[in-house]
């Protein structure tokens, strides 16, 4: 009976021995997986702290030489209702490079606005109609007036 008693004890043991060494098994199994994906779990001095670093803000309406860089439209009165208004749709190269003056502004206006959805402008029309005719005038036809008076300078090297 003792001897029973003792076979019994023993196969109780190594049971306990073998759930000990699986659970060991799992769970450092389980750490070690744990571990290599996550490799800095105990680097806990180094704690890393996300810190959000806003963008430093571009002015996007900055002028430079008298341009407004982000349209290249010339800075004078009226720049910020042109650049508001005319280069929602289309670049602000399509309004420069059309030299016209003002009855021909009104009509590409008036065409925009029955053919392209252009909003009506109300008084922004003429403030961007005045802007326009200032600042890109149509160019001269024909020849230029001959030069005269002119003080002539030498050239350095
Ligand atoms: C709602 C959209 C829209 C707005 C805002 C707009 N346009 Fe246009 N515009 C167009 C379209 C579309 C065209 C045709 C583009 C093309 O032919 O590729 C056009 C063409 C033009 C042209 C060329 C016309 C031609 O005969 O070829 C000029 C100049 C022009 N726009 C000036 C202006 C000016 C000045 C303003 C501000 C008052 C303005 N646009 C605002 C849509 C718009």
């Amino acid at each position: 009976m003792a001897e029973e008693f003792n076979f019994k004890s023993e196969v109780k043991k190594l049971y306990s021995l073998l759930l000990f060494l699986f659970t060991l098994f799992v769970v450092g199994g389980g750490g070690l997986i744990y571990y290599v994906n996550n490799p800095d779990v105990f680097d806990f001095e180094s704690k890393t702290e996300t810190i959000a670093v806003a963008p430093i803000e571009e002015d996007e309406d900055r002028i430079e030489n008298g341009i407004h860089v982000r349209t290249g439209l010339i800075d004078a009165e009226g720049l910020m209702t042109v650049v508001n208004n005319c280069t929602n749709c289309h670049s602000a190269k399509i309004v420069t490079q059309n030299r016209m003056n003002t009855e021909r502004w009104n009509a590409t206006i008036k065409w925009m606005q029955e053919t392209q959805n252009l909003w009506d402008l109300g008084g922004n029309q003429e403030i961007i109609v005045n802007y326009l005719v200032a600042n890109y005038p149509p160019k001269a036809m024909g020849r230029r007036m001959e030069l005269t008076d002119i003080k002539w300078y030498e050239l350095e090297d």
